[in-house]
């Protein structure tokens, strides 16, 4: 099987690269790695241009424009890229009869939920940042080149609409707080964090009012490549995350006790840091019961314990100034 995967240099990116390597069903040339400057987001001619030269049957497509805070500073280039980019993706692939996999975010949710339960795929989106503004027009834009019944008025409809029947294939696959290699993640960001606070005598301050589910992008990447090793229909819209839910807080200290760095952490709430972007408070999504053709991920804890020591050898690699703040 031919699978193209955008954003190959990204976090995600790789990882679905590594894991469709291992995989029985790509064959001896594997997988086909699309990044710059092969694959722009800013180049509308792109997609077409590379499904005439390498022929995929399904298409990954993580990259994106992930700086949040510069989504909220250019909106209108963040819609280009997260929005007209995927519609111009997804319709070249639609009309080639190609299956696509989108991965998308929570950030398309409000965030404003409190009765502790994640958010379903099912529910209705309601970005409150540029960058889930501009996903969400992704998710719609891909949604209606497969033929999917959209609600212009996004209701009442919850979601981007239900697939059609037959044809090729878009699954819409949203995660949260995603990191692993190659680090510049928050873990590696709250360590370097940590060090400097500890060298100054000065408790740690973590954002404690925002809870999400730590995703390792081993894991997510395993779970879409099992889904597309099982043949079954991929089309729908999948929540994929580690289970369990903590506080950015919460993460922080877990990260911390792992790589026995001893500090106090001072709880602050979101609204005290200054940034561009306003993250949701409440990012935990929840699987719903179908499509059940994506296996439900292991407990945040177990994967972050498997990071741990790849985590160290980037620490080890990369001086304490090379990581911005964390929350
Ligand atoms: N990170 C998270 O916490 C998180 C949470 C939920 C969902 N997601 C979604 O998961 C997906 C993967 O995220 P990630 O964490 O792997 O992001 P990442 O590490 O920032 O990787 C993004 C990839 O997109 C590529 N890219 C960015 N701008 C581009 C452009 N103008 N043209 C072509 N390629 C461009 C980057 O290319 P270069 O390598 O050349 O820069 C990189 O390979 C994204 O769709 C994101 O929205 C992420």
């Amino acid at each position: 099987m031919r699978i193209a995967v955008t954003g190959s240099g990204g976090r995600l990116g790789r990882a679905v690269l590594a894991a469709l390597a291992e995989a029985p069903f790509t064959g001896i040339s594997g997988p086909l790695a699309w990044h710059r400057p092969d694959y722009d987001l800013d180049d509308p001619a792109a997609p077409v241009r590379l499904l005439d030269r390498d022929r995929p049957e399904l298409i990954v497509h993580t990259a994106a424009w992930t700086d949040v805070d510069g989504c909220a500073r250019e909106p209108a280039l963040a819609l280009r890229r997260n929005g007209e980019a995927v519609g111009a993706l997804a319709d070249a692939a639609a009309s080639a009869g190609i299956d696509l996999i989108l991965i998308s975010t929570n950030e398309i949710f409000d965030g404003r939920r409190t009765d502790g339960r994640g958010y379903r795929p099912d529910e209705r989106p309601n970005p409150i940042n540029a960058y889930g503004t501009s996903k969400l027009a992704g998710e719609v834009a891909a949604a209606r080149a497969y033929g999917w019944a959209v609600d212009e008025a996004g209701e009442p409809t919850p979601g981007p609409g239900r697939p059609p029947p037959t044809g090729p294939s878009l699954s819409i696959v949203r995660t949260a707080w995603l990191y692993g290699p190659p680090g510049n993640d928050f873990p590696e960001k709250i360590a370097h964090a940590a060090e400097r606070s500890r060298a100054a005598g000065e408790a740690l301050r973590v954002v404690g009012d925002e809870t999400g589910s730590p995703t390792f992008s081993a894991d997510l990447a395993d779970a879409i490549v099992e889904m597309i090793g099982s043949g079954e229909r991929l089309a729908g819209i999948h929540h994929a995350v580690n289970g369990g839910a903590i506080s950015r807080a919460g993460w922080a200290r877990a990260v911390l006790a792992g790589l026995a760095i001893d500090v106090p952490i001072d709880e602050v709430p979101g609204s005290t840091w200054q940034r561009a972007s306003s993250p949701p408070a409440w990012a935990v999504l929840e699987a719903g019961q179908s499509p059940a053709t994506l296996e439900p991920l292991r407990a945040w804890t177990a994967a972050l314990a498997d990071y741990l020591p790849t985590l160290r050898r980037q620490l080890a690699g990369r001086p304490a100034t090379a990581t911005s703040a964390p929350r």
